[in-house]
């Protein structure tokens, strides 16, 4: 077979405004909440990449009515009992939030169902949404898709989670709703919370105290009309750009900003970064701003600990950006990186390698020193969205020229990157 790879064109700086598509984790929620509350949900802002479509796509094969157009999709909802038995086995393509958080929505319907995904998927680990949920009495036999769901009655628990997993949380949360009794979730580190707070926007009996949250059984859910902020998961491309490229100022317009995930705005903020956050404001329940960023000096730091959840999906950027910083960083406590769209402790470690840099991967992170000559590679994207834009923005400061094995798997996330990436140029 040949490879075509693609060649990223270089920018001498970075200027101008970008407004970056809608947040992945609340478009998925949207639709799949929406599916499930009684009325019509109309969705603004959503990110019409190829996993939020997966998730329009396994709803509509369970009899819910979804309508696209340019810029709203709109949900006919057929509330908390009305989805019914698809008739082929439900396809989730590359996400892992439409996969986990379907095991608990299905595992208590009144049909059984079977759910699988691309070559990523089924090497992701699924056990950690089915083992919770089989304590409350559901049955999915697998531990790796393809999954087969056995619908049935099933009651609550006390559950003290084992991983900071959004995804295992909200499915619980979801197989709550349906169960008989209360169920009580333990978070040991806050993981992003947009499903508490769009379930409880729409009458879920949903209670978040500290860390954690109970549920019960909940015959309604009302519509609500919801505008999706920017994703700050894809925001963080240009905050990095903007930063490593000299002569570089970008304003990126809506961006959410909500406490659970803007933990790259902290890290940034301790590396030295010229951030500016205005405009702050609210949208659907959830906080919105505008970022400025200008080209920084950088220097080192140490990423550990609670904060790991809010900046989990940044980290390869960040990594990114500790390669054009001064000092050793060290990124630890994030062994959860393994387990995303590839192992993103390996892949960062091994691609950025190829440059020239001095990275060296740990059990649950990895060690970046800084500041190192670095040359262009042929990079190896491994279908990962997020690896082939954080080494789109490495290119830019790598000496001579890089490619990318493949550019198309940005759809997942942001079908248009290099559109807006390449639109700051202003070589
Ligand atoms: C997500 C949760 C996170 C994140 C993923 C989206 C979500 O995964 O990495 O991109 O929408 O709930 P985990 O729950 O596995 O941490």
């Amino acid at each position: 077979m040949i490879k075509i790879s693609y060649e990223i064109k270089k920018m001498r700086s970075a200027n101008g405004e970008i407004t970056v598509p809608g947040d992945k984790s609340i478009s998925h929620r949207a639709v799949m909440f929406g599916a499930i509350a009684d009325g019509v949900t109309h969705i603004t802002g959503f990110l019409k990449g190829a996993d939020c479509l997966s998730t329009i796509d396994c709803f509509r094969k369970m009899g819910i009515e979804i309508d696209v157009t340019e810029d709203m999709i709109t949900v006919h909802g057929k509330g908390i009992n009305g989805l019914s038995k698809p008739s082929e086995m439900l396809y989730t393509g590359n996400s892992g939030t439409t996969t986990r958080l379907l095991c608990g929505l299905l595992c208590a319907q009144p049909f059984d169902t079977d759910i699988t995904g691309d070559s990523s998927i089924c090497r992701r680990p699924m056990g950690r949404v089915t083992k919770p949920l089989s304590l409350m009495g559901a049955n999915i036999e697998n531990e790796y898709c393809p999954l087969h769901i056995h619908g049935k009655e099933i009651t609550g628990i006390d559950y003290k989670m084992t991983v900071a997993s959004a995804q295992v949380k909200t499915a619980l949360i979801l197989a709550a709703l349906y169960a008989n009794g209360d169920t009580v979730i333990h978070e040991t580190e806050k993981s992003r919370d947009h499903t508490e707070l769009m379930l409880g926007a729409m009458g879920a009996n949903i209670k978040v105290r500290g860390l954690d949250i109970t549920v019960s059984k909940t015959d309604k859910l009302t519509a609500q009309d919801i505008d999706v902020p920017g994703d700050i998961s894809s925001a963080a491309f240009f905050l990095v750009l903007g930063l490593i490229l000299p002569n570089s100022e970008i304003v990126i317009r809506n961006v959410g900003m909500n406490p659970t995930r803007t933990g790259i705005i902290d890290v940034l903020k301790d590396m030295g970064a010229d951030l500016e956050i205005f405009n702050e404001r609210t949208a659907t329940g959830e906080p919105v701003a505008d970022i400025r960023v200008r080209s920084s000096k950088l220097h080192s730091t140490k990423i550990c600990g609670e904060i790991i959840p809010r900046l989990i999906d940044e980290l390869p950027v960040i990594a990114t950006a500790a390669l054009f910083a001064d000092g050793t960083t060290v990124i630890a406590d994030a062994q959860e990186l393994k387990v995303k769209e590839t192992d993103r402790i390996k892949a960062v470690c091994d691609e950025f390698k190829k440059c020239g840099a001095d990275i060296t991967p740990t059990a649950d992170g990895m060690i970046i020193v800084g500041n190192k000559p670095l040359c262009g590679a042929d990079f190896e994207t491994y279908g990962d969205h997020r690896m082939a834009m954080s080494l789109a923005i490495l290119a830019q400061r790598a000496e001579g020229k890089s490619t990318l094995s493949d550019s198309k798997c940005v759809d997942v996330s942001y079908p248009k990157f290099f559109e807006d990436f390449y639109e700051l140029n202003d070589v």
